[in-house]
């Protein structure tokens, strides 16, 4: 039964290492840095050398779990880009390490990608082509998805993404980093339509994410010089009628998107995906024009090694690997592979 890949993932601040064999991903370790919560934000040097400090063990657990020894590994994959440099360079090191010591091939995943490839793990999975809104703390994008490693971003935000909204919202309201998932608690029991925000129109399928936070940083403000307890008081309620703007944005250009390309297979996938009030709206635009909607499990919304796994056992099959002298990429278009 081949092949036996390890896939570790280090773009971020997740340290994660996965065992996929034949194609059937055994498990998914994460270790999250904790860390930078004091600080509102991933704090790069922090996180390389929390990188530093779990892989070791991280990698280890992935093995036992999966009752895979070293010697039976046909490769090693790591997240090449998009990334966090110094973050990147723990994971593609410790990857080239090992390839090395064990003499076996070194696969370079775009993390981009892989946040696609995550919706291959489990059932349903989609048919080619399909559209995947792909939203994070570092990207949006509307991929179109011709086949396992051929994308095109068809529309992309021009400055700030989603997920980069939600966390600087919910620190200009005093919640801790990351404060996306949070807004999403809160939201449950607010009201959508008590605050209304203005909204940056973008040409074609892009987004622009920067004029929200700074209308939402002079709104908070302004509330809090006529009411200093403003968020305690209403904090349910902005959460809702934020979280519905930010989503709403989304969805438009999703389904501006289906029109275009005629594509009814729609999927969301990175760390905003897991928010329960896109994946409830996606759902209801998803029966309104009769779309076959894909949502991943939580576990592999946010960054994780399983799909790095997926990914690379797409690239085995093909032969596709890389040299041991690869080097990370910060930046990373999502059809460089
Ligand atoms: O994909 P990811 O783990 O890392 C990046 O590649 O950026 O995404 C992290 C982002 C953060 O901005 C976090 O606030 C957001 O995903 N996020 C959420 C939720 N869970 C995670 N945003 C809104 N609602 C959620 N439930
Ligand atoms: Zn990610």
């Amino acid at each position: 039964m081949r092949p036996v890949i390890l896939a570790i993932e280090s773009s971020c601040d997740e340290t994660s290492a996965s065992v996929i064999r034949n194609g059937k991903v055994l498990n998914n370790i994460i270790a999250s840095q904790a860390v930078h919560q004091i600080y509102g934000g991933v704090v790069p040097e922090l996180a390389s050398r929390a990188h530093q400090q779990n892989i070791v063990a991280v990698v280890q657990q992935a093995l036992d779990t999966a009752h895979v020894q070293r010697t039976e590994l046909d490769a090693i994959a790591f997240t090449r880009g998009p990334g966090l440099m110094g973050a990147l360079l723990v994971g593609v090191s410790f990857a080239k390490g090992m390839a090395m010591a064990l003499n076996i091939p070194l696969i370079e995943i775009n993390h981009m990608q892989a946040h696609v490839l995550a919706h291959f793990i489990d059932d349903p999975k989609p048919s080619f082509p399909f559209l995947c809104l792909t939203v994070s703390g570092g990207h949006t994008q509307i991929v179109l998805v011709k086949d396992y490693l051929t994308m095109e971003v068809i529309g992309q935000t021009q400055d700030d993404a989603v997920g980069e909204a939600f966390d600087k919202a919910a620190k200009i309201m005093g919640l801790p980093y990351p404060g996306g998932p949070l807004i999403d608690k809160y939201s449950q029991t607010g009201d959508a339509k008590a605050f209304k925000f203005s909204e940056t129109i973008m040409p074609g399928l892009d987004f622009s994410f920067s004029g929200i936070k700074t209308a939402f940083l002079y709104f908070i403000r302004d509330e809090k010089k006529k009411d200093t307890s403003f968020v305690e008081k209403n904090l349910h309620n902005i959460c809702a009628s934020l979280q519905s703007h930010l989503i709403n944005m989304l969805l438009t250009r999703v389904e501006q998107a289906s029109r275009q390309t005629g594509i009814k297979q729609i999927a969301i996938a990175g760390g905003v995906s897991a928010n329960s009030g896109l994946r409830k709206q996606l759902k209801a635009l998803g029966e309104k024009n009769n779309w076959s909607i894909y949502i991943p499990a939580f576990e592999y919304c946010t960054d994780n090694a399983a799909m790095i796994a997926m990914a690379a056992h797409f690239k085995f099959l093909q032969k596709d690997f890389c040299a041991l002298d690869v080097a990370p990429l910060a930046r990373m278009p999502i059809n460089v592979s």
